[in-house]
């Protein structure tokens, strides 16, 4: 929780950062911005974008300029959305629903993770117009995911997000040292026999033997789209295809898995080349400001979502923190998107990027 100060003016997403490394607890500071290993990976996805060069285009009238765009048929004011990231309560009193009210209020999509602190019910009650998918860490026990399924699909979150790249989870050497674990507790993943919460640390609950065969299973028991998250690879964007998904996300866990991985905004190009159009691909990892979205798009994402951002935003203010980041976000797109020419996502294309050679 923040201490008290006095008000700072934030004015980009890395002040909110600042923000919060100043103010939160050692221990949830260190659970927040943790890479796996030597978080090589973490610190490449904000450098890989630095790598990017923008070929802006001029005299285009760009006196109105349209952030809007839609993700599984479903309209949002902006591509920028909220990536699955868990135990919001750690940084806020009631979590997941503040960030539920601030995607509600503007307009985006929030993917709710299984690790929420809040129930979903309570998520739903907080923000019932907003878009909401819910991502899948699928358990061992195949009843529990199809309980858990069914309850998502009857509270109206619109898609199943299935998160590919923690069949074990990473080295975080930080939450190792702060025995961060011992602390967390599922609600969502509770067994409806038992009544209480079961803690993190107690149980293995992400399953280790998932393979791509599973996926029809999945797919029998739900009418929701099925998007897989945490894919990096020709190979694997083929069979996600093969398998008939949705979409795919492409992410490396914000670097928090397999550490020395590429950066996101490096592995989508050759995602986007193997789906050749049939399906969508979001990226999310290391976008922090408006030329990051628009990088992204121009390389073939449809949206991105944030990760910590978010978090710093929800440690910041709760709801209002959380929607400031967003609409700062919003602002340096749609200032990016006038500055090279582009009145709408739809005019967002390959020949705005140059990869530098710095
Ligand atoms: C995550 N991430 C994550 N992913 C997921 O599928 N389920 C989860 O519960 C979590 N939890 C989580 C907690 C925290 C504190 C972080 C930082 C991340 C990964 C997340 O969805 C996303 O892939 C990355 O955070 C994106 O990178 P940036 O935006 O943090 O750089």
């Amino acid at each position: 929780m923040l201490e008290s100060g006095p008000e700072m003016s934030l004015v980009c997403l890395t002040d909110f950062q600042a923000h919060a490394r100043e103010h939160l607890s050692k221990s949830t500071r260190d659970f927040i911005e943790g890479g796996a290993d030597d978080s090589v990976t973490r610190d490449d996805n904000i450098a890989a974008f630095k790598r990017i060069r923008l070929r802006p285009r001029y005299l285009r009238d760009v006196s109105e300029v349209d952030t809007r765009t839609t993700i599984q048929g479903e309209e949002i004011s902006a591509p920028i959305c909220i990536a699955p990231t868990g135990f919001h309560c750690l940084v806020w009193p009631d979590g997941e629903m503040s960030t539920a009210r601030a995607a509600q209020a503007a307009g985006i999509c929030y993917i709710t993770s299984t690790f929420a602190s809040c129930s979903l019910e309570d998520i739903v009650i907080a923000a019932p117009e907003g878009l909401r998918w819910f991502q899948l860490y699928v358990h061992p026990d195949l009843q529990l995911n199809k309980q858990l399924i069914q309850r998502v699909e009857s509270l109206g979150f619109k898609a199943l997000v299935i998160t590919l790249d923690a069949p074990v989870c990473g080295n975080r050497r930080h939450d190792i040292r702060n025995q961060l674990r011992r602390n967390l507790t599922l609600t969502d993943l509770q067994s409806p026999k038992k009544g209480n919460s079961i803690p993190y640390f107690q149980m293995t609950p992400i399953s280790t033997s998932l393979c791509w065969n599973d996926l029809s299973w999945f797919q029998s028991i739900t009418r929701l789209p099925i998007i897989l998250k945490g894919i990096l690879t020709k190979e694997d964007a083929e069979l996600a295809v093969k398998h008939n998904v949705q979409g795919i996300i492409v992410s490396n866990h914000g670097g928090r898995q397999l550490d020395e991985v590429l950066a996101s905004i490096d592995a989508l190009t050759e995602v986007v080349a193997a789906v050749k159009g049939k399906i969508e691909v979001y990226l999310d990892g290391g976008v922090r400001t408006g030329n990051d979205v628009l990088k992204a798009l121009a390389l073939g994402a449809r949206c991105i979502f944030l990760g910590r951002p978010i978090l710093w935003g929800l440690a910041y203010k709760g709801e209002h923190g959380v929607k400031e980041v967003l609409n700062i976000l919003t602002n340096e797109f749609h200032t990016s998107m006038a500055l090279t020419g582009c009145r709408s996502v739809a005019e967002i294309n390959r020949n705005l990027i140059q990869f530098s050679r710095l």
